[in-house]
């Protein structure tokens, strides 16, 4: 049974094309946390943003929403980290960021973007194809003692 099927209208006008500023990572779990609850079956959330903007942070706070107790990491020996969304959905963490310009099939991620789960990705540029999918982009900007977390909805 998928929860938020239907996608909660409410939450997404509120996350829709929308930018928000945080001054601390809590702050960035938080409003990750919060908007998670847009997310659905088959839903691709792409992370942008510079090395350390808080990619990761961001998606610790959506792995929360699902009730992961462990915190996200930064994937550094894995390219992918799976945690579970709802009963029969998984949370696909993928971190491009080693990986040179290459399709969504030469490197065989086809199977977690294109399923029924939800895909989270770090580094989404290194994908030639990228820009033609449908999907979330977070865009997160480093400014001085905050960030700018813009929400838009692509396609
Ligand atoms: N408002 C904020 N939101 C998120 N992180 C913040 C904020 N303020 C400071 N930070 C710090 O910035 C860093 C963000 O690290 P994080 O690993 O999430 O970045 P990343 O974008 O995933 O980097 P990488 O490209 O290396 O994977 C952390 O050290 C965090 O404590
Ligand atoms: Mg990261």
């Amino acid at each position: 049974m998928v929860k938020n099927k239907n996608s909660n209208i409410a939450a997404l006008n509120t996350f829709k094309n929308k930018a928000f500023i945080t001054k601390t990572p809590q702050e960035t779990r938080n409003l990750a946390k919060k908007f998670a609850s847009v997310l659905k079956s088959g839903d691709i959330v792409f992370l942008n943003g510079e090395l350390g903007s808080g990619k990761t942070t961001f998606t610790q706070g959506i792995t929360k929403f699902f009730g992961n107790k462990g915190f996200a990491r930064s994937s550094s020996f894995m390219i992918v980290n799976e945690y579970q969304a709802f009963d029969n959905l998984k949370l696909f963490h993928l971190d491009l960021y080693r990986l040179n310009k290459l399709s969504i099939f030469d490197i065989g991620i086809e199977e977690y973007l294109y399923s029924d789960n939800i895909s989270l990705i770090e580094w989404p540029q290194r994908l030639i194809d990228a820009q033609n999918e449908n999907h979330w982009n977070i865009k997160i900007e480093n400014l001085t003692n905050k960030r700018r977390i813009t929400i838009e909805k692509k396609k």
